[in-house]
């Protein structure tokens, strides 16, 4: 649905999008993730067709968004970082007007605005249609924008942080929302939070200082999460070291820390790299006659992975950009 290919940004002579290339296939949701300035609204920028490219090829849906961005521009919704409004307009007013922009007819437009509303939490539990923009809460604010970009029910949506100022509760809604857009639509959205958007996407892109850090599903870059796995059993049954002489006996156990409470010994297992050990920590148990009361695995986190490339990234970018600039 949207194939980028060598896209670059030059904003005079900073670097903010240094030649990625990636696919978004029909109906999924992708995350484009990446700490502060990473260049991730630049690329959404871009693909809008709202900000100009220096190099590279965008299409989506087959369409060039360089050449034929009227097409383009009929196909997406675009809520952008922060959504401008007009502060003296009521709520229905915008709607309305954008509607108009939009080609929607005058019969249909009181429908489409009472579906948006209500899909954006705008008529319930207050209803705010008549409220005007400038007196809005930033988090309604938000809504707005989101109600806008749904009204003429584009396939792609592109939204830029879309959870920005809002509160626990409505970021839920909002996931729930984005998830229920799947299949029908193609969304690609950013953040810089990677347990907001693990849950929400199907895809991940990681991007850092403009370039692509890594790319996959999420369960994809969890899997390559490195640094070696621990497992943590609680046992009774024995005293520290003969707990201890047993558990070396487990295939794939390479060092074994023992603690005591009381009657229970807690193992601290490292194992090989991928090894999951914790099938034979649960048969050794089993033929000692041992109480089992905690047998966990313990591995890098996908945020630790995230700082980490992101960070290596970062590095790189900079010494590239600076030897660019000298
Ligand atoms: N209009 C502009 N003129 C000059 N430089 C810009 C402009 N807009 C962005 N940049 C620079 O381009 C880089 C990428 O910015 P961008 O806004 O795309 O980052 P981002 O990933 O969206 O970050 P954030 O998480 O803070 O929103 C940054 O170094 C930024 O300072
Ligand atoms: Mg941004």
């Amino acid at each position: 649905m949207i194939d980028v290919k060598n896209l670059t940004k030059w904003y005079g002579r900073v670097l903010a999008v240094d030649g990625i290339s990636f696919h978004v296939e029909r109906g999924s949701i992708v995350g484009f993730l990446g700490p502060n300035g990473a260049g991730k609204s630049t690329t959404l920028k871009i693909l809008t067709c709202y900000l100009p490219a220096t190099g590279g090829k965008v299409t989506i849906a087959n369409h060039d968004i360089f050449t034929e961005s009227m097409e383009v521009r009929r196909m997406l919704g675009y809520m952008p970082e922060s959504v401008p409004l007009y502060p003296e307009m009521r709520v229905v007013e915008y709607l309305n007007f954008r509607a108009r922009l939009r080609d929607i007819p005058g019969s249909r437009r009181q429908a489409e605005i009472d579906r948006v509303a209500e899909r954006c939490w705008l008529s319930k539990p207050e209803n705010m249609l008549r409220r005007r923009l400038g007196e809005l809460s930033r988090g309604y604010k938000q809504r707005v924008g989101l109600a806008d970009v749904l009204l003429h029910n584009p396939p792609v949506l592109v939204l830029d942080e879309p959870t920005i100022g809002l509160d626990p509760a409505q970021i839920r809604s909002m996931r729930e929302l984005i998830q229920s857009l799947a299949g029908e639509h193609t969304v690609i959205l950013s953040s810089h939070i990677l347990a907001e958007v693990e849950q929400t996407c199907t895809h991940l892109i990681i991007i850092a200082g403009g370039r692509i850090a890594a790319t996959g599903t999420p369960g994809e870059l969890r899997d390559r999460v490195t640094g070696p796995s621990r497992i943590i059993a609680e046992v009774r049954g024995e005293d520290e070291q003969a707990t201890v002489q047993a558990a070396k006996t487990i295939r794939g156990a390479k060092e074994i820390q023992v603690s005591s409470q009381g009657n229970w010994r807690r193992l601290l297992i490292s194992s090989e790299q991928d090894a999951d050990i914790r099938g034979e920590v649960f048969k050794l148990a089993g033929q000692k006659g041992w109480q089992l009361r905690e047998l966990r695995r313990e591995i890098g986190s996908l945020e630790d992975f995230f700082v980490q490339i992101t960070y290596e990234q970062n590095l790189q970018a900079g010494l590239w950009k600076s030897a660019a600039r000298a």
